[in-house]
This record gives C-alpha cells, structure tokens and sequence, in this order.
C-alpha cells in the first residue's frame, strides 16, 4: 500500500484550529504496515505534551511523522505548525520551520568535539542560539567543549543532543527518550534545562517510558495504543487516574 498523499482539496483545518502544531487525521505507514491510524491532537504555543503509551504503541513514527522524515511515510491527514503545511514538506523543510527532533540514539558525530557538533548545527547567530547561550544553559559541555563528543556520558550526550537542535531557530523540541539510561539525579538536571527551554517559549513534545517523570515536567499528556489514541488531557489527570496508568502506562 503506497497510497500518494492527496493534499489538494484545499482543506482549511488550520483556519479552525487555534493549535500552535496541530496534527489531524494523521496516518503513516511503514511499507504496508499501518503504524500510526488516524490521531489528531493540539499543541499550544510554549506547552509541554508528554506522549505516551507502551512499547510498539507509535511514539517514536508520531515523532517521525512530524518531523516528516522519509519512513514512515504519511499518506494521510494533516500536520500544521503556526499556520505553515507541515504536511506539504520534507524532512529539511520542516526542520527550516523550526521543528527540532532529538532521536533517541542521540546520533553525536563521531570524530567531532562537543563544540564542533554544536557548530555543524548552528545557523548563523543571532537566528539559532549562540555556543555561549548554549554553554550557559548546559554548563557541562562548555567545560568540555574540545571533548570528542561520542566519548561523554551517556546524560551529557543526550545534553548535546538537545543543545545541537537549540543551535538552530527551533520553534518546537520532539524528544524520543531523552532519559533512557540516565541516573535520576542526570535526568533532574535535564529536567530543569527542559524547564528553561519552555520559559523561553519553545513549545516540546517530550516521548518517554519513565511515565511519571515525563508527566510531572508536562502540562498535557497524550496516550497512544496501537496506533490510536486513547487518552487528551492534562497530566495530572493521568497521574491521578490509576485505571488509566495500570492500563496504558504500566505504572
Ligand atoms: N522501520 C520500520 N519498519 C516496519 N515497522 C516498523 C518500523 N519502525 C517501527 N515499526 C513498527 O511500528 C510500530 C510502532 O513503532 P514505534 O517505534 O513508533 O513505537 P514506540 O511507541 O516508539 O515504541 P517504543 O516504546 O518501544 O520505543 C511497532 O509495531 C514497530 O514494530
Ligand atoms: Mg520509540
């Protein structure tokens, strides 16, 4: 099944939404795999939204959809970021727009320091952030900015990871995992830099198993479950509803 996108009918959803990043009808597909069946949901302007949901549930081609990378292949619906078709791009477009997806195997350079990493994503400051402005928000890799950036820590990685999509204009931070591996006391320090991020208006989409701590960082909270979703509403619903955690959350 390799249906075309037909995005010509001149559909005006983003006339009638007042999301910031809207994402309608979507549906994307792996081959003839159907993966993510038909989700919409908002996001507003400088929100966090966890998204969540068990191991094969979507996350990760929801995140991949957005930033409309090559597979999976969306064939239907729409994805709208202030007003601009999303759907309409491709991966380097979007990302243009300012959608700044951080995967979750980091993908550092080899061969490369941290600052040179850093470099090879910034576009001219004062458009993306410049290294001081990074370096002040990540104090770590400013002490080591002449490392090799594949020899850090597993939580400094992912602070490069993060740091590298704030080096361009990003409007819009999609993070696959970011805690994956990392000790508590490495995902508080994360937790506070994502914190900033949101204060300077950055809106992010955050994907994590560690459900709890995804949800006490989020306002909102979107849970998926083959594909579809079955829960839009605030995180602390979801930390309060234990029907819905034990079900979908596992926790
Ligand atoms: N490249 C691919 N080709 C075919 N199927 C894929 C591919 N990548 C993922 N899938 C399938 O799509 C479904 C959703 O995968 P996805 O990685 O989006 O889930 P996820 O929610 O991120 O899971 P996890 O929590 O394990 O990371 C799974 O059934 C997976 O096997
Ligand atoms: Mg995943």
């Amino acid at each position: 099944m390799n249906v075309k996108p037909d995005f010509s009918k001149g559909h005006s959803h983003a006339e009638t939404s007042p999301a910031y990043l809207s994402v309608w009808n979507m549906e994307s597909y792996y081959g003839e795999s159907y993966i993510v069946q038909n989700i919409s949901f908002n996001v507003h302007e400088g929100e966090i939204l966890a998204l969540l949901g068990r191991n094969g549930a979507g996350k990760t081609s929801t995140l991949r959809s957005i930033a409309r990378m090559d597979s999976p292949q969306v064939t239907h619906g729409e994805i709208w970021l202030d007003h601009k078709p999303l759907h309409t791009m491709k991966s380097h477009e979007a990302s243009a727009e300012g959608i700044g997806l951080v995967p979750e195997d980091r993908c550092i350079i080899p061969g490369l320091t941290v600052e040179e990493n850093l470099q090879l994503a910034q576009i001219a400051p004062p458009i993306g952030w410049s290294l001081q402005r990074l370096y002040e928000l990540f104090p770590r890799l400013g002490e080591r900015r002449k490392q090799e950036g594949v020899t850090l820590s597993g939580g400094e990685q992912q602070m490069l990871a993060i740091a590298r999509a704030l080096a361009r204009d990003i409007k819009v931070l999609l993070l696959d995992e970011p805690y994956e591996g990392l000790a508590p006391v490495i995902v508080d320090e994360i937790e506070k830099t994502l914190r900033i991020i949101k204060e300077q208006g950055i809106t992010t989409i955050i994907v994590e198993q560690n459900a709890v701590r995804a949800l006490e960082l989020a306002d909102r909270a979107v849970i998926l479950d083959t594909g579809g979703i079955v829960f839009d509403g605030s995180a602390s619903e979801v930390l309060a509803n234990e029907e819905l955690r034990s079900e979908y959350l596992a926790i």
